[in-house]
């Protein structure tokens, strides 16, 4: 970052409405370690209950996490299993929790991969924590950004099959209203951990003025100095929006 950005940081501005992280880095971490994969996955948990818990504490309204890419079918049995079954058992432990802090669950993508116990967990949990009023915590799983486009147009068609929608009236706003995050502010900040710098079918819609920000931590490591070091360069950028500085 230049010195002039710096300047401009302030760590009393509010912290972005809404963060999304594409968390990566957990088999890298395990490998550096020469541990199995399992074991990055599980310390990738641990940095959740931290992150969210900071997020809650800071104030942020929403914090969408990409837990499991559509992509990520794609990988061994057994690590698809491995990861099924962690979040299955993040959902019986965390539910208690997340009620406990106020914090309110969404998880979106095509759930039906998943087991009936998993989907009737995450159903449940949802509904359980409707009323909380603090942080809105999404979980993608098993989430592309393309299908996310695509269930949308789909039940646009639908609507405009059925006379509720005249595709004369099909803009920005009325398509983002079926979008998976429909109802949540815009997506101000995208992190990505690990170095890599690519997207990997994450938010697209959502993420077409958000500010990226690639950090070389990986997941397992990164914690609450390393997310406040994300919103302090947040706050050091100048979002135009198209228009030019002070000017109309
Ligand atoms: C991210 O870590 C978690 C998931 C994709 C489920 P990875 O498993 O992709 O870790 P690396 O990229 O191999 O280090
Ligand atoms: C993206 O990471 C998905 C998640 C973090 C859940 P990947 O590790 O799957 O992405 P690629 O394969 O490097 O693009
Ligand atoms: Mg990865």
């Amino acid at each position: 970052m230049s010195s002039q950005k710096e300047k401009t940081s302030n760590a009393n501005q509010p912290p972005p409405q809404h963060i999304a992280i594409i968390m990566d880095g957990n088999g890298r971490w395990a490998k550096a370690k020469h541990l199995p994969r399992s074991s990055g996955h599980q310390k990738g948990v641990q940095t959740v209950r931290k992150i969210v818990k900071h997020c809650a504490k800071l104030g942020v309204n929403s914090l969408t996490l990409f837990a499991f890419s559509s992509e990520n079918m794609k990988r061994s049995s057994e690590e698809v299993g491995l990861l099924f079954k962690l979040f299955l058992s993040v959902l019986k432990t965390e539910t208690k929790k997340l009620k406990e802090n106020n914090i309110k669950l969404k998880i979106i993508g095509d759930l039906s991969v998943f087991t009936p116990e998993i989907i009737t967990l995450a159903q449940e949990a949802e509904s359980d924590l409707r009323d909380n009023t603090g942080l809105n915590l999404v979980i993608a799983a098993n989430y592309g950004g393309q299908w996310d486009i695509i269930e949308s147009a789909k039940k646009i068609a639908v609507d405009v099959a059925n006379g509720s929608v005249d595709p004369n009236n099909i803009n920005t706003a009325l398509f983002n209203k079926y979008t998976s995050l429909s109802n949540l502010p815009k997506v101000d900040l995208l992190i990505r951990t690990s170095g890599e710098v690519r997207i990997s079918n994450f938010l697209l819609w959502d993420i077409a003025y958000s500010e990226l920000y690639f950090c070389n931590t990986l997941w397992p490591d990164f914690n609450e100095n390393a997310l406040d070091e994300a919103i302090k360069d947040f706050h050091s950028r100048d979002r135009r929006f198209g228009e030019r500085n002070g000017e109309k």
